[in-house]
């Protein structure tokens, strides 16, 4: 059962929280009582949110921020706590996903420096920037919850760029948790499979989706909702003990050999024959 009060009183920050998880997130910090600032680079987005959250009779806050730039960063955490008076919760969850970096962060000996160069300035400066402004502003402590990828976790035959930033995140998320876990605050890390957010449905052919569907254990894909409660529960109390850590929600693709995944997909195969 849902803690209702698990965020009375306490205020989150959610970057790239104009759509898909970082949306999903902003609505359950602020169904459990969160107030919730939304920053996007895209500021009608992040309004969009801010609108949704409002209509469920929250207090949201959107925001406009690179968080590549860290004069962007540090007037985004410092206009959080002049509304809100303080910060509690920091969602790192921005990244560049569009065509022009991740669709163009194909095969390495052809990428363009500029395409590894911002998938790792919004990914993994951008995480680091938040860092460093949330940090002092948790007076009381906080939660710190990154989001990276199984991309960071297995090789893979395209997205070098994106996996190795997500990769880092690990790392910084061990670092921050370890120089401020005695000032009380936490830091961890969600590392998503496929999550069907509209922008994935709207990308993903059905072979696709099949191929996606047959390197799972469970037979259904993880939607931005199922990632929002997990951040929630890493960002609440009832994680207090658990720092430093990175956990998985990707329906078991990582969890078995690579034969599990081909035996599947021919076993599908024969049922559709
Ligand atoms: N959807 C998936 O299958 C999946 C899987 C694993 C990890 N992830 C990770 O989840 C996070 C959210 O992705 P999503 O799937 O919801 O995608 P999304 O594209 O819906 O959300 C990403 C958001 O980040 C914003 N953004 C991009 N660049 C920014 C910048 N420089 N500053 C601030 N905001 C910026 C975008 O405008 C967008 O609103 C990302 O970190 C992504 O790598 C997603």
């Amino acid at each position: 059962m849902v803690s209702a009060a698990r965020f009375t009183g306490r205020v989150a920050l959610i970057t790239g929280g104009g759509s898909g998880i970082g949306r999903a997130v902003a609505v359950r910090l602020a169904a459990e009582g969160a107030r919730v600032a939304v920053a996007d680079i895209r500021y009608d987005t992040a309004r969009e949110t801010a609108e949704i959250l409002e209509e469920a009779g929250a207090k949201a806050l959107p925001l406009a921020a690179d968080v590549s730039d860290e004069e962007a960063v540090r007037r985004m955490v410092a206009a959080t706590v002049r509304e809100f008076g303080r910060l509690d919760v920091l969602h790192n969850n921005a990244a560049a996903l569009g065509r022009e970096v991740y669709g163009r962060d194909l095969d390495l000996t052809h990428m363009d420096v500029e395409v590894w160069d911002r998938t790792l300035a919004v990914s993994l400066r951008g995480a680091m920037l938040g860092c460093k402004y949330a940090v002092p502003a948790m007076r009381d402590g906080g939660a710190i919850v990154n989001t990276s990828s199984v991309s960071g976790l297995l090789g893979d035959t395209d997205h070098a760029a994106y996996g190795s930033a997500k990769a880092a995140l690990t790392s910084l998320t061990r670092y921050v948790a370890t120089m401020y876990g005695a000032r009380g605050v936490r830091c961890n890390a969600v590392a998503p499979g496929l999550v069907l957010t509209d922008v994935a449905r709207a990308v993903m052919t059905p072979e696709r989706l099949a191929e996606k569907a047959a390197e799972r254990v469970l037979p259904h894909a993880a939607e931005p909702a199922d990632v929002a409660a997990l951040v929630a529960f890493l960002a609440s109390d009832e994680a207090r003990c658990i720092t430093g850590q990175t956990i998985v929600i990707d329906g078991g693709t990582t969890t078995h050999r690579p034969e599990h995944a081909i035996r599947q997909a021919s076993t599908r195969l024969s049922f559709q024959k």
